[in-house]
Protein backbone atom coordinates (compact mmCIF):
# COMPACT_ATOMS: atom_id res chain seq x y z
CA UNK A 1 0.00 0.00 0.00
CA UNK A 2 2.75 2.33 0.76
CA UNK A 3 4.36 1.31 -1.95
CA UNK A 4 1.57 2.09 -4.27
CA UNK A 5 1.25 5.75 -2.68
CA UNK A 6 4.99 6.30 -3.36
CA UNK A 7 4.47 5.23 -7.03
CA UNK A 8 1.51 7.72 -7.04
CA UNK A 9 3.96 10.41 -5.73
CA UNK A 10 6.11 10.49 -8.48
CA UNK A 11 3.43 10.04 -11.28
CA UNK A 12 1.50 13.21 -9.81
CA UNK A 13 3.64 16.26 -9.51
CA UNK A 14 2.33 18.42 -6.91
CA UNK A 15 3.33 21.91 -7.20
CA UNK A 16 4.47 24.01 -4.60
CA UNK A 17 6.23 21.46 -2.54
CA UNK A 18 7.92 23.20 0.20
CA UNK A 19 5.14 24.69 2.11
CA UNK A 20 7.02 26.00 4.96
CA UNK A 21 6.24 29.78 4.74
CA UNK A 22 9.21 30.59 6.26
CA UNK A 23 11.08 29.05 3.07
CA UNK A 24 11.96 31.87 0.30
CA UNK A 25 9.52 31.11 -3.05
CA UNK A 26 11.43 30.46 -5.76
CA UNK A 27 9.53 27.90 -7.42
CA UNK A 28 7.24 28.85 -10.61
CA UNK A 29 3.62 27.97 -11.17
CA UNK A 30 3.85 24.48 -13.05
CA UNK A 31 3.18 25.26 -16.93
CA UNK A 32 0.03 23.49 -16.06
CA UNK A 33 -2.92 25.10 -13.77
CA UNK A 34 -3.06 23.52 -10.43
CA UNK A 35 -4.85 25.03 -7.34
CA UNK A 36 -2.48 26.28 -4.86
CA UNK A 37 -2.81 24.78 -1.69
CA UNK A 38 -3.51 26.97 1.65
CA UNK A 39 -1.19 27.29 4.23
CA UNK A 40 -1.06 24.40 6.46
CA UNK A 41 -1.36 24.72 10.18
CA UNK A 42 0.40 21.46 11.16
CA UNK A 43 3.72 22.19 9.90
CA UNK A 44 5.57 24.23 13.71
CA UNK A 45 6.83 26.63 11.21
CA UNK A 46 3.94 27.43 9.62
CA UNK A 47 2.50 28.35 13.19
CA UNK A 48 5.58 30.46 14.11
CA UNK A 49 5.03 32.07 10.84
CA UNK A 50 1.46 33.02 11.65
CA UNK A 51 2.01 34.20 14.82
CA UNK A 52 4.92 36.79 13.84
CA UNK A 53 2.00 38.36 11.37
CA UNK A 54 -0.46 38.37 14.33
CA UNK A 55 1.93 40.33 16.28
CA UNK A 56 2.92 42.59 13.56
CA UNK A 57 -1.27 43.20 13.57
CA UNK A 58 -1.71 43.30 16.99
CA UNK A 59 1.19 46.67 16.38
CA UNK A 60 -0.32 48.18 13.67
CA UNK A 61 -3.82 47.92 14.60
CA UNK A 62 -3.59 48.82 18.44
CA UNK A 63 -3.15 52.56 19.81
CA UNK A 64 -3.10 54.06 16.40
CA UNK A 65 -6.43 55.39 14.33
CA UNK A 66 -4.55 56.56 11.34
CA UNK A 67 -3.57 53.48 9.73
CA UNK A 68 -2.85 55.26 6.26
CA UNK A 69 -3.53 57.57 4.43
CA UNK A 70 -4.77 57.76 0.81
CA UNK A 71 -5.19 60.38 -1.71
CA UNK A 72 -8.73 60.80 -3.81
CA UNK A 73 -8.17 61.75 -7.47
CA UNK A 74 -9.46 65.17 -8.27
CA UNK A 75 -11.74 65.13 -11.79
CA UNK A 76 -8.85 66.08 -14.20
CA UNK A 77 -6.62 63.54 -12.51
CA UNK A 78 -9.17 60.85 -13.28
CA UNK A 79 -9.68 61.50 -17.38
CA UNK A 80 -5.76 61.94 -17.32
CA UNK A 81 -5.49 58.37 -15.73
CA UNK A 82 -8.11 56.85 -17.87
CA UNK A 83 -6.13 58.53 -20.92
CA UNK A 84 -2.90 56.90 -19.91
CA UNK A 85 -4.87 53.28 -19.55
CA UNK A 86 -6.61 53.47 -22.89
CA UNK A 87 -2.85 54.59 -24.83
CA UNK A 88 -1.06 51.36 -23.23
CA UNK A 89 -0.15 49.37 -25.70
CA UNK A 90 -0.40 46.24 -23.23
CA UNK A 91 -2.85 44.80 -25.53
CA UNK A 92 -0.40 44.79 -28.64
CA UNK A 93 1.09 41.87 -26.84
CA UNK A 94 0.33 38.25 -27.43
CA UNK A 95 -1.57 36.27 -25.04
CA UNK A 96 1.58 34.30 -24.54
CA UNK A 97 3.98 37.57 -23.58
CA UNK A 98 0.93 38.76 -21.38
CA UNK A 99 0.57 35.04 -19.58
CA UNK A 100 4.53 34.86 -18.89
CA UNK A 101 3.79 38.52 -17.00
CA UNK A 102 0.64 36.73 -14.79
CA UNK A 103 2.59 33.77 -13.84
CA UNK A 104 5.11 36.30 -12.44
CA UNK A 105 2.34 37.78 -10.56
CA UNK A 106 1.43 34.76 -8.89
CA UNK A 107 4.65 33.88 -7.81
CA UNK A 108 5.06 37.25 -6.18
CA UNK A 109 1.89 36.91 -4.71
CA UNK A 110 3.07 33.70 -3.14
CA UNK A 111 6.13 36.02 -1.48
CA UNK A 112 3.62 38.37 0.01
CA UNK A 113 1.28 36.10 1.32
CA UNK A 114 2.27 37.19 4.93
CA UNK A 115 1.73 40.93 3.89
CA UNK A 116 -1.27 40.22 2.54
CA UNK A 117 -2.80 38.58 5.46
CA UNK A 118 -1.40 41.29 7.79
CA UNK A 119 -3.10 44.07 5.75
CA UNK A 120 -6.20 42.17 5.18
CA UNK A 121 -6.79 41.67 8.95
CA UNK A 122 -6.03 45.02 10.29
CA UNK A 123 -7.48 47.00 7.48
CA UNK A 124 -10.68 44.50 6.81
CA UNK A 125 -10.63 42.79 10.36
CA UNK A 126 -10.04 39.11 8.14
CA UNK A 127 -8.82 36.14 11.14
CA UNK A 128 -5.77 34.67 9.03
CA UNK A 129 -7.32 31.17 8.23
CA UNK A 130 -10.17 33.12 6.03
CA UNK A 131 -7.69 35.21 4.83
CA UNK A 132 -4.90 32.61 3.85
CA UNK A 133 -7.25 30.77 1.37
CA UNK A 134 -8.06 34.11 -0.08
CA UNK A 135 -4.48 34.82 -1.18
CA UNK A 136 -4.43 31.17 -2.31
CA UNK A 137 -7.70 32.07 -4.84
CA UNK A 138 -5.64 35.91 -5.72
CA UNK A 139 -2.61 33.17 -6.99
CA UNK A 140 -4.86 30.65 -8.37
CA UNK A 141 -6.62 33.45 -10.84
CA UNK A 142 -3.14 34.70 -11.86
CA UNK A 143 -1.83 31.48 -12.91
CA UNK A 144 -5.66 29.94 -14.51
CA UNK A 145 -5.71 33.40 -16.38
CA UNK A 146 -2.26 33.31 -17.70
CA UNK A 147 -3.01 29.93 -19.29
CA UNK A 148 -6.68 31.25 -20.62
CA UNK A 149 -4.51 34.09 -22.20
CA UNK A 150 -2.35 32.04 -23.92
CA UNK A 151 -5.87 30.08 -25.94
CA UNK A 152 -6.77 33.54 -26.54
CA UNK A 153 -3.97 33.24 -29.22
CA UNK A 154 -5.63 30.87 -30.79
CA UNK A 155 -8.90 30.03 -30.65
CA UNK A 156 -10.38 28.11 -33.41
CA UNK A 157 -12.74 30.03 -35.89
CA UNK A 158 -12.94 33.30 -33.28
CA UNK A 159 -11.01 36.30 -32.81
CA UNK A 160 -10.71 38.29 -29.74
CA UNK A 161 -10.03 41.87 -30.02
CA UNK A 162 -8.17 43.58 -26.87
CA UNK A 163 -10.77 46.57 -25.42
CA UNK A 164 -8.91 49.95 -24.19
CA UNK A 165 -9.92 49.96 -20.47
CA UNK A 166 -11.57 47.66 -17.90
CA UNK A 167 -12.85 49.45 -14.86
CA UNK A 168 -12.40 47.17 -12.09
CA UNK A 169 -14.70 48.27 -8.74
CA UNK A 170 -14.05 45.41 -6.23
CA UNK A 171 -15.66 44.77 -2.69
CA UNK A 172 -14.34 45.02 0.72
CA UNK A 173 -15.14 41.52 1.70
CA UNK A 174 -12.71 39.57 -0.35
CA UNK A 175 -10.08 42.82 -0.51
CA UNK A 176 -7.37 40.66 -2.19
CA UNK A 177 -8.99 37.77 -3.79
CA UNK A 178 -11.71 39.57 -6.05
CA UNK A 179 -9.42 42.71 -6.82
CA UNK A 180 -7.11 40.43 -7.94
CA UNK A 181 -9.15 37.91 -10.10
CA UNK A 182 -11.15 40.76 -11.84
CA UNK A 183 -7.64 42.59 -12.83
CA UNK A 184 -5.87 40.22 -13.69
CA UNK A 185 -8.43 38.79 -16.22
CA UNK A 186 -8.72 41.91 -18.10
CA UNK A 187 -5.22 41.92 -18.14
CA UNK A 188 -5.41 38.67 -19.23
CA UNK A 189 -7.49 39.54 -21.80
CA UNK A 190 -5.31 42.33 -23.06
CA UNK A 191 -7.17 45.06 -21.69
CA UNK A 192 -5.58 48.36 -19.47
CA UNK A 193 -7.49 48.08 -16.05
CA UNK A 194 -8.25 51.17 -13.76
CA UNK A 195 -8.82 49.83 -10.30
CA UNK A 196 -11.13 51.85 -7.93
CA UNK A 197 -10.38 49.90 -4.31
CA UNK A 198 -13.47 49.69 -1.92
CA UNK A 199 -13.15 52.78 0.84
CA UNK A 200 -12.79 50.64 3.37
CA UNK A 201 -10.09 48.48 1.66
CA UNK A 202 -7.64 50.77 0.17
CA UNK A 203 -5.01 49.56 2.01
CA UNK A 204 -5.53 45.63 0.71
CA UNK A 205 -5.77 47.44 -2.81
CA UNK A 206 -2.36 49.50 -3.01
CA UNK A 207 -0.56 46.26 -1.75
CA UNK A 208 -2.03 43.92 -4.47
CA UNK A 209 -1.66 47.12 -7.52
CA UNK A 210 1.71 47.59 -6.04
CA UNK A 211 2.38 43.56 -6.30
CA UNK A 212 1.33 43.45 -9.74
CA UNK A 213 3.84 46.17 -10.65
CA UNK A 214 6.79 44.36 -8.99
CA UNK A 215 5.61 41.35 -10.91
CA UNK A 216 6.26 43.30 -14.61
CA UNK A 217 2.84 44.51 -15.27
CA UNK A 218 3.25 47.71 -16.62
CA UNK A 219 2.41 50.98 -14.81
CA UNK A 220 0.60 52.21 -17.98
CA UNK A 221 -1.57 49.12 -18.24
CA UNK A 222 -2.52 49.18 -14.88
CA UNK A 223 -4.11 52.40 -12.66
CA UNK A 224 -4.61 52.53 -8.96
CA UNK A 225 -7.18 55.53 -8.04
CA UNK A 226 -8.82 56.32 -4.76
CA UNK A 227 -11.99 57.94 -4.99
CA UNK A 228 -15.19 58.32 -3.21
CA UNK A 229 -18.49 57.05 -4.06
CA UNK A 230 -20.54 60.15 -5.72
CA UNK A 231 -19.46 62.41 -8.68
CA UNK A 232 -16.14 60.99 -9.08
CA UNK A 233 -17.36 57.38 -9.38
CA UNK A 234 -19.96 58.40 -11.68
CA UNK A 235 -17.17 60.05 -13.85
CA UNK A 236 -15.25 57.09 -14.20
CA UNK A 237 -17.70 55.05 -15.28
CA UNK A 238 -18.63 57.33 -18.15
CA UNK A 239 -15.47 57.93 -19.17
CA UNK A 240 -16.08 56.66 -23.27
CA UNK A 241 -12.44 55.21 -22.75
CA UNK A 242 -13.71 52.53 -20.69
CA UNK A 243 -15.05 49.78 -22.32
CA UNK A 244 -15.95 47.20 -19.98
CA UNK A 245 -16.66 47.92 -16.32
CA UNK A 246 -16.39 44.38 -13.34
CA UNK A 247 -18.25 45.06 -10.28
CA UNK A 248 -18.33 42.70 -7.40
CA UNK A 249 -20.89 44.50 -4.62
CA UNK A 250 -24.78 45.06 -4.36
CA UNK A 251 -26.91 44.84 -6.78
CA UNK A 252 -28.30 48.27 -6.70
CA UNK A 253 -24.62 49.59 -6.83
CA UNK A 254 -24.54 47.47 -10.03
CA UNK A 255 -27.84 49.66 -11.37
CA UNK A 256 -26.53 52.71 -10.40
CA UNK A 257 -23.59 52.46 -12.70
CA UNK A 258 -25.72 51.07 -15.37
CA UNK A 259 -27.94 53.96 -15.54
CA UNK A 260 -24.76 56.35 -15.42
CA UNK A 261 -23.76 54.60 -18.73
CA UNK A 262 -25.89 52.26 -20.65
CA UNK A 263 -24.09 50.58 -22.98
CA UNK A 264 -21.43 50.39 -21.44
CA UNK A 265 -20.90 46.08 -20.87
CA UNK A 266 -21.01 44.28 -17.22
CA UNK A 267 -19.79 42.16 -15.75
CA UNK A 268 -21.23 42.05 -11.91
CA UNK A 269 -21.67 39.41 -9.38
CA UNK A 270 -24.05 41.19 -7.76
CA UNK A 271 -25.86 40.52 -4.05
CA UNK A 272 -27.13 37.14 -2.61
CA UNK A 273 -29.32 35.56 0.30
CA UNK A 274 -28.26 31.78 0.27
CA UNK A 275 -29.54 28.70 2.09
CA UNK A 276 -28.74 25.52 2.91
CA UNK A 277 -31.26 22.62 3.49
CA UNK A 278 -30.61 19.47 5.72
CA UNK A 279 -32.75 16.44 5.36
CA UNK A 280 -33.12 13.85 7.69
CA UNK A 281 -31.18 11.51 4.61
CA UNK A 282 -28.05 14.20 5.91
CA UNK A 283 -24.73 13.28 8.08
CA UNK A 284 -26.57 15.91 10.67
CA UNK A 285 -22.88 15.95 12.21
CA UNK A 286 -21.38 17.31 8.73
CA UNK A 287 -23.90 19.86 8.47
CA UNK A 288 -23.88 21.50 11.63
CA UNK A 289 -20.18 21.64 11.05
CA UNK A 290 -20.89 23.21 7.11
CA UNK A 291 -23.52 25.35 7.98
CA UNK A 292 -22.10 27.31 11.09
CA UNK A 293 -18.98 27.64 8.65
CA UNK A 294 -20.72 29.20 5.92
CA UNK A 295 -23.09 31.16 7.83
CA UNK A 296 -20.50 32.75 10.36
CA UNK A 297 -17.30 32.82 8.21
CA UNK A 298 -15.56 36.19 8.17
CA UNK A 299 -18.65 37.31 10.58
CA UNK A 300 -21.47 36.24 7.73
CA UNK A 301 -19.68 39.15 5.63
CA UNK A 302 -20.03 37.04 2.18
CA UNK A 303 -22.39 37.40 -0.94
CA UNK A 304 -21.89 33.12 -0.96
CA UNK A 305 -22.51 33.06 2.93
CA UNK A 306 -25.49 31.13 4.64
CA UNK A 307 -27.96 33.33 6.08
CA UNK A 308 -30.59 30.46 5.96
CA UNK A 309 -30.69 26.37 7.55
CA UNK A 310 -34.09 25.11 5.74
CA UNK A 311 -34.71 22.28 8.27
CA UNK A 312 -36.49 19.23 6.25
CA UNK A 313 -39.21 17.06 8.36
CA UNK A 314 -37.94 15.31 11.27
CA UNK A 315 -34.64 17.42 11.47
CA UNK A 316 -36.76 20.78 12.19
CA UNK A 317 -37.82 18.76 15.54
CA UNK A 318 -34.45 17.07 16.37
CA UNK A 319 -33.11 17.85 19.91
CA UNK A 320 -29.45 16.73 18.95
CA UNK A 321 -29.31 18.66 15.83
CA UNK A 322 -30.96 21.89 18.16
CA UNK A 323 -27.90 21.24 20.62
CA UNK A 324 -25.28 20.58 18.71
CA UNK A 325 -25.85 23.77 16.44
CA UNK A 326 -26.50 25.89 19.97
CA UNK A 327 -22.96 24.41 21.31
CA UNK A 328 -21.04 24.87 17.97
CA UNK A 329 -22.45 28.43 17.67
CA UNK A 330 -21.91 29.39 21.23
CA UNK A 331 -18.19 27.75 20.99
CA UNK A 332 -16.93 30.48 18.43
CA UNK A 333 -14.34 32.81 19.68
CA UNK A 334 -14.97 36.25 18.74
CA UNK A 335 -12.28 38.78 18.88
CA UNK A 336 -10.04 40.45 16.78
CA UNK A 337 -7.40 38.66 14.47
CA UNK A 338 -4.40 40.79 16.77
CA UNK A 339 -5.63 37.44 18.83
CA UNK A 340 -4.68 34.08 17.48
CA UNK A 341 -7.15 32.08 18.96
CA UNK A 342 -10.38 34.48 17.62
CA UNK A 343 -12.45 32.25 15.06
CA UNK A 344 -15.27 35.12 14.25
CA UNK A 345 -13.69 38.36 13.85
CA UNK A 346 -15.22 41.90 13.87
CA UNK A 347 -18.12 43.73 11.08
CA UNK A 348 -16.54 46.05 8.97
CA UNK A 349 -18.56 49.01 10.11
CA UNK A 350 -20.84 49.29 12.94
CA UNK A 351 -24.00 47.30 12.59
CA UNK A 352 -26.68 49.79 11.49
CA UNK A 353 -30.05 49.53 9.06
CA UNK A 354 -31.19 46.38 8.42
CA UNK A 355 -28.80 43.82 9.80
CA UNK A 356 -28.84 45.79 13.42
CA UNK A 357 -32.76 44.76 13.05
CA UNK A 358 -31.65 41.42 12.05
CA UNK A 359 -29.27 41.18 15.19
CA UNK A 360 -31.22 42.73 17.61
CA UNK A 361 -35.06 42.22 16.57
CA UNK A 362 -37.48 39.02 16.31
CA UNK A 363 -40.11 39.57 13.85
CA UNK A 364 -43.63 37.05 14.23
CA UNK A 365 -42.70 33.51 14.66
CA UNK A 366 -39.17 34.40 15.48
CA UNK A 367 -37.40 32.85 18.29
CA UNK A 368 -34.02 33.04 19.42
CA UNK A 369 -32.17 30.23 19.32
CA UNK A 370 -28.68 31.92 20.59
CA UNK A 371 -28.74 35.82 21.19
CA UNK A 372 -26.30 37.68 19.39
CA UNK A 373 -24.36 40.33 22.03
CA UNK A 374 -22.80 43.55 21.49
CA UNK A 375 -19.27 42.93 22.97
CA UNK A 376 -17.73 45.90 22.30
CA UNK A 377 -20.04 48.57 23.42
CA UNK A 378 -17.10 50.02 25.55
CA UNK A 379 -14.93 50.61 22.80
CA UNK A 380 -14.15 54.72 22.95
CA UNK A 381 -15.83 55.17 19.17
CA UNK A 382 -19.33 53.62 21.05
CA UNK A 383 -18.53 49.77 19.25
CA UNK A 384 -21.41 48.16 17.12
CA UNK A 385 -18.84 46.13 14.98
CA UNK A 386 -17.93 43.07 17.17
CA UNK A 387 -20.83 40.77 17.88
CA UNK A 388 -21.15 37.29 19.39
CA UNK A 389 -23.22 34.98 16.77
CA UNK A 390 -26.81 34.86 16.53
CA UNK A 391 -29.12 31.48 15.34
CA UNK A 392 -32.96 32.37 15.07
CA UNK A 393 -36.00 30.03 14.59
CA UNK A 394 -39.19 30.34 13.28
CA UNK A 395 -38.02 32.27 9.83
CA UNK A 396 -41.68 32.68 8.11
CA UNK A 397 -42.26 32.70 4.45
CA UNK A 398 -42.20 35.87 2.69
CA UNK A 399 -40.79 37.60 5.78
CA UNK A 400 -38.13 39.96 5.96
CA UNK A 401 -35.08 37.46 7.16
CA UNK A 402 -36.16 35.47 4.31
CA UNK A 403 -35.96 37.24 1.96
CA UNK A 404 -33.24 40.16 2.73
CA UNK A 405 -29.08 39.66 2.61
CA UNK A 406 -27.78 41.57 5.65
CA UNK A 407 -24.10 40.38 5.44
CA UNK A 408 -23.57 39.72 9.12
CA UNK A 409 -23.38 37.15 11.87
CA UNK A 410 -26.66 36.24 12.20
CA UNK A 411 -28.54 32.77 11.01
CA UNK A 412 -32.24 31.77 10.18
CA UNK A 413 -33.92 28.84 10.63
CA UNK A 414 -36.64 27.72 8.92
CA UNK A 415 -38.64 24.72 8.21
CA UNK A 416 -39.96 22.43 5.50
CA UNK A 417 -42.52 19.34 5.39
CA UNK A 418 -40.51 17.78 2.09
CA UNK A 419 -37.44 18.51 0.01
CA UNK A 420 -39.72 20.34 -2.44
CA UNK A 421 -40.91 23.31 -0.50
CA UNK A 422 -37.76 23.46 0.91
CA UNK A 423 -36.92 24.24 -2.27
CA UNK A 424 -39.32 26.41 -3.28
CA UNK A 425 -38.38 28.58 0.21
CA UNK A 426 -34.99 28.50 -1.84
CA UNK A 427 -36.32 29.66 -5.32
CA UNK A 428 -38.57 32.10 -3.83
CA UNK A 429 -35.47 34.67 -2.63
CA UNK A 430 -34.63 37.04 -6.04
CA UNK A 431 -31.28 36.19 -5.98
CA UNK A 432 -29.49 32.88 -6.67
CA UNK A 433 -25.91 33.40 -6.15
CA UNK A 434 -25.04 29.71 -3.78
CA UNK A 435 -27.58 27.14 -2.38
CA UNK A 436 -26.94 23.61 -0.63
CA UNK A 437 -27.97 20.68 0.24
CA UNK A 438 -26.96 18.16 3.05
CA UNK A 439 -28.25 14.57 2.23
CA UNK A 440 -26.82 11.22 1.16
CA UNK A 441 -29.81 10.07 -0.75
CA UNK A 442 -29.11 10.18 -4.70
CA UNK A 443 -32.49 10.96 -5.43
CA UNK A 444 -33.35 14.06 -3.16
CA UNK A 445 -29.79 15.02 -4.63
CA UNK A 446 -30.83 14.97 -8.24
CA UNK A 447 -34.05 16.44 -7.60
CA UNK A 448 -32.74 19.08 -5.60
CA UNK A 449 -29.67 19.61 -8.33
CA UNK A 450 -32.21 19.65 -11.11
CA UNK A 451 -34.79 22.36 -9.52
CA UNK A 452 -32.88 24.87 -7.24
CA UNK A 453 -31.82 28.39 -8.52
CA UNK A 454 -28.42 29.18 -7.89
CA UNK A 455 -25.14 29.82 -10.12
CA UNK A 456 -23.12 27.62 -7.27
CA UNK A 457 -24.87 24.16 -5.96
CA UNK A 458 -22.98 22.61 -3.06
CA UNK A 459 -23.68 19.21 -1.79
CA UNK A 460 -22.96 17.55 1.82
CA UNK A 461 -19.84 20.06 1.98
CA UNK A 462 -20.28 24.40 2.85
CA UNK A 463 -21.64 26.91 0.49
CA UNK A 464 -18.76 29.61 0.82
CA UNK A 465 -14.61 29.01 -0.76
CA UNK A 466 -15.38 28.79 -4.59
CA UNK A 467 -12.75 27.46 -6.35
CA UNK A 468 -10.87 28.72 -9.31
CA UNK A 469 -11.61 26.23 -12.75
CA UNK A 470 -13.01 23.79 -10.26
CA UNK A 471 -16.06 25.37 -9.09
CA UNK A 472 -15.82 29.27 -11.48
CA UNK A 473 -18.22 31.75 -9.31
CA UNK A 474 -21.08 33.54 -10.38
CA UNK A 475 -24.60 33.47 -9.81
CA UNK A 476 -28.23 33.80 -11.45
CA UNK A 477 -31.47 36.02 -11.21
CA UNK A 478 -30.68 39.05 -9.20
CA UNK A 479 -27.31 37.75 -7.81
CA UNK A 480 -25.85 38.74 -11.59
CA UNK A 481 -26.37 41.68 -13.83
CA UNK A 482 -24.49 41.91 -17.11
CA UNK A 483 -22.89 39.10 -18.88
CA UNK A 484 -23.07 36.28 -16.26
CA UNK A 485 -20.09 34.82 -17.15
CA UNK A 486 -18.55 32.73 -14.25
CA UNK A 487 -15.49 34.14 -12.49
CA UNK A 488 -12.95 31.47 -12.43
CA UNK A 489 -14.25 29.68 -15.27
CA UNK A 490 -12.98 28.99 -18.99
CA UNK A 491 -15.17 31.30 -20.97
CA UNK A 492 -14.60 34.65 -18.35
CA UNK A 493 -11.93 36.22 -20.66
CA UNK A 494 -14.30 36.23 -23.74
CA UNK A 495 -16.59 38.54 -22.26
CA UNK A 496 -13.63 41.02 -21.60
CA UNK A 497 -12.44 41.30 -25.18
CA UNK A 498 -14.25 42.27 -28.00
CA UNK A 499 -15.06 39.01 -29.89
CA UNK A 500 -15.55 37.69 -32.95
CA UNK A 501 -16.19 34.62 -35.31
CA UNK A 502 -13.88 33.98 -38.10
CA UNK A 503 -13.32 31.38 -40.22
CA UNK A 504 -11.55 28.36 -38.55
CA UNK A 505 -8.60 28.41 -41.35
CA UNK A 506 -8.12 31.08 -44.01
N1 LIG B 1 -15.96 33.44 -4.19
C1 LIG B 1 -16.35 33.60 -2.83
C2 LIG B 1 -16.92 32.35 -2.27
O1 LIG B 1 -17.13 31.42 -3.00
C3 LIG B 1 -17.33 34.70 -2.66
O2 LIG B 1 -16.99 35.83 -3.35
O3 LIG B 1 -17.17 32.29 -1.10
Amino acid sequence: FVASLEALDDEVPVPNRVQDRRQPVTETPPATFANTPDTDPSLPGNREWGRAITHRIARSTLGDDLVAAHTVTDAETLDEIVDAAAASRWGERTGAERAAVLRRVALELERRRGDLLEVMASECGKTLDQGDPEVSEAIDFAAYYAERAEELDHIDGAVARPVRVTLVTPPWNFPVAIPTGSTIAALAAGSSVVVKPATQARRSGSLMVETLWAAGVPRDALHLVHVDEGDLGQRLVAHPAVDRLVLTGAFETAELFRSFRPDLPLLAETSGKNALVVTPKADLDLAVKDLVASAFGHAGQKCSAASLGILVGSVATSRRFREQLVDAVTSLKVGYPSDPTTQMGPLIEPAEGKLARALTQLAPGEEWLVEPRPLDADSPDGGGRLWSPGVKTGVRRGSEFHLTEYFGPVLGLMTAATLDEAITLQNEVDYGLTAGLHSFDRDEINRWLSTVQAGNLYVNRGITGAIVRRQPFGGWKKSAVGSGTKAGGPSYLLGLTDWATAPASI
